[in-house]
């Protein structure tokens, strides 16, 4: 033990909060499962409406890392990877102490809204203020990627890119049309899912025989999708989001065994979206490994939105959510 570095521990602990985050550029399928590096582009935008509040204090005399996930001790699996992203932060800082976790969120955990993006950006900023570590975004990032690749893009606020193969993701400035759109998110389950993301798109890439074709598409829909959002054109941008997430849902459905994330109320939500579409409202649909829709829209256009899908059967709450900022420190723990 090496009690120098110990000595720039923070006491009190740190606690961090970050925001959810809905790509519109999906990524599914990893180019290293070992080092947790995706395999195809992806762009997100990050939910003011979506967030979690971790905080970690290292301590000297706990026997081992105790997780708490709202308010309840954490499952094995959850814990065994909150612990391997502490041994990072301990591994950087020089400390062998025990870590006191606790995490929450303002929505469903594990049910396909991307607690995972928020809970482990939030969480790689907390530990590394907790072992008194100062460290640029883009290794805050590159830490929060090896947990989840998702949690690199939480990192920042607004719009944000993750290239394939890329340790961490980078912050978009995309000018001030795009910077108003929002989304309406259907939640449409409160249960977590059965097949986890990790778990679901390795088996989408060793079976699927329509994985091919997602991994040649995405780079370019991301493309695409880049450049109308960088132009301004909104209607490009929630066609392409719409095709990234159609194609990357048409691969799961070709695995083996299928993976249906979809429920009857994520169909009803899409086909209310291109009905309210048609009839000249701005909204466009996508869904990740779960049956919620989140529907990009517009301020204008919003509470239209929400009214039309709100009522339909089997959505249980709708959240509303703008652009949100960056993952913050807020303080001691
Ligand atoms: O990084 P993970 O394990 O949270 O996987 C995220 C996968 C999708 O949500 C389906 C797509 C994405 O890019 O967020």
């Amino acid at each position: 033990m090496n009690d120098s570095s110990h000595a720039r521990v923070r006491p009190r602990g740190c606690r961090a909060t970050a925001h959810s985050n809905i790509a519109l550029a999906k990524y599914w399928g990893k180019r290293d499962t070992e080092r947790n590096l995706p395999d195809v582009p992806s762009l997100s935008l990050t939910l003011a409406g979506l967030s979690t509040i971790s905080s970690v204090r290292f301590a000297p005399d706990a026997r081992a890392d105790q997780v708490e996930l709202n308010g309840e001790p954490a499952e094995p699996g959850t814990l065994a990877k909150v612990s391997a992203l502490l041994d990072r932060v301990r591994a950087e800082a020089g400390i062998t102490w025990r870590a006191e976790v606790s995490s929450s969120n303002d929505f469903p955990t594990a049910s396909g809204l991307a607690s995972s993006a928020s809970g482990f950006a939030a969480l790689a900023l907390a530990a590394l203020g907790a072992a008194g570590l100062s460290r640029p975004n883009a290794v805050v990032s590159a830490l929060a990627r090896a947990s989840s690749v998702s949690a690199a893009r939480s990192v920042f606020g607004g719009f944000v890119t993750l290239e394939a193969g890329a340790e961490h993701a980078e912050p978009l400035d995309t000018g001030t049309r795009a910077a108003q759109l929002e989304m309406v998110i259907a939640v449409t389950q409160t249960t977590p899912k059965k097949v986890g993301s990790t778990q679901g798109m390795l088996r989408t890439q060793h079976t699927s025989p329509y994985y091919e074709g997602w991994r040649t598409s995405a780079p370019r829909i991301y493309s695409e999708l880049r450049q109308a959002l960088l132009a301004g054109h909104l209607e490009t941008v929630g066609e392409a989001m719409e095709q990234s997430a159609l194609n990357m849902h048409a691969s799961m459905f070709a695995a083996s065994p299928p993976l249906v994330y979809l429920s009857p109320a994520t169909l009803a939500v899409m086909q209310c979206v291109q009905e309210l579409r048609a009839a000249g409202t701005f909204a466009y649909f996508t869904m990740d490994a779960g049956p919620h829709v989140k529907v990009l829209t517009l301020p204008e256009h919003a509470a239209s939105v929400r009214r039309a899908i709100e009522t339909i059967p089997g959505v249980l709450r709708v959240i509303m959510s703008g652009v949100g900022a960056a993952a913050r420190v807020l303080g001691d723990a």
